[in-house]
């Protein structure tokens, strides 16, 4: 982990610390991100945004033809940087968060579908890897992902017919009305409403729209951080990072399913970025 003098990290306008342990990466991830919400240039996030991130290229640590199935589910990225494991600030590799969150993934839709039959669909697939994982544990399931950015969507429809993986991949967006004649047993989201700060109750409505079983978000939900320091540089950071706030109130209020499940994940690989999984029961 980088070792920045105090005169460098103020001339790169980044004052946090990674290499001095929990305390030091906390703290100065207060101050960074607390002087960037007073002062700092504030995120937009909307289409135009996410289309920057996500499309033309933008992915291009996934986009490689070299990468194994597993790399494409796990990530190869071996960068030590923090992550939360166990609740517990820790140097590691995204492995490590991969792997919890697919097995959470798992289990709860294992419980949703004992059959193994149906269909799962994912809202904001991204790359597919989450749909990948699925496949190898759902082969009788039909799976179904949607995805705003057109070269991602067409790369995770290119990597699963050359895993040779029976998945379909929609370019669609997902606040705009569904174009799918089809119904979800089980849908999900990972990291996808909280690109939808404003709009997320279109999509939120959309998804419980063509559930029958449960809908699982994994995403960021700024009321569930904890009271910590850790919790407060997290909501500094989202005040400028523009992300998601509300989901959690939005889903308690709205009728069409039932929230039974709202719980922060102990292993993440951004800390200050805490995923939260809320299940919501149809019916
Ligand atoms: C952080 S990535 C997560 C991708 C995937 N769920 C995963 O876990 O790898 C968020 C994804 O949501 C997609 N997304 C954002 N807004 C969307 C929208 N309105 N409709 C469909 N997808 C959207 C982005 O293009 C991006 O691929």
């Amino acid at each position: 982990m980088e070792r920045l003098t105090l005169g460098e990290r103020i001339r790169s306008r980044d004052l946090r610390i990674q290499s001095g342990g929990p305390w030091a990466y906390t703290l100065s991830a207060i101050a960074h991100y607390g002087v960037r919400a007073v002062a700092g240039s504030r995120v937009q996030r909307d289409s135009e945004h996410i289309l920057n991130e996500y499309d033309a290229g933008g992915r291009d640590e996934y986009w490689d033809d070299q990468l194994s199935l597993e790399q494409l589910i796990y990530g190869n990225d071996c960068t030590p940087k923090w992550l939360l494991q166990n609740d517990e600030l820790v140097v590691g590799v995204d492995r490590v968060s991969r792997e919890y969150l697919t097995q959470r993934l798992l289990s709860r839709v294992s419980a949703c579908l004992p059959d193994g039959k149906g269909t799962i669909a994912e809202f904001g697939c991204g790359t597919g890897r989450n749909l990948f994982f699925l496949r190898q544990h759902f082969p009788e399931a039909r799976l179904v992902g949607f995805e705003l950015s057109p070269s991602t969507a067409a790369r995770a429809q290119a990597d699963a017919n050359a895993f040779d993986l029976d998945i379909e991949v929609h370019q669609a967006d997902i606040t705009a009305p569904l174009v799918w004649d089809g119904r979800a047993s089980v849908s999900f989201t990972v990291h996808a409403l909280e690109q939808l700060p404003r709009v997320f109750p279109v999509a939120v409505d959309q998804i419980l729209g063509v559930t029958d079983r449960a809908a699982i978000f994994f995403e960021p939900v700024r009321e569930l951080f904890p009271v910590s320091p850790r919790g407060l540089a997290a909501r500094l950071r989202l005040r400028n990072a523009d992300h998601l706030h509300g989901l959690l109130d939005y889903l308690r209020q709205n009728g069409a399913g039932r929230v039974v499940v709202a719980e922060r994940l102990p292993t993440v690989g951004a800390p200050l970025n805490q995923t939260s999984e809320i299940v919501v029961e149809m019916g």
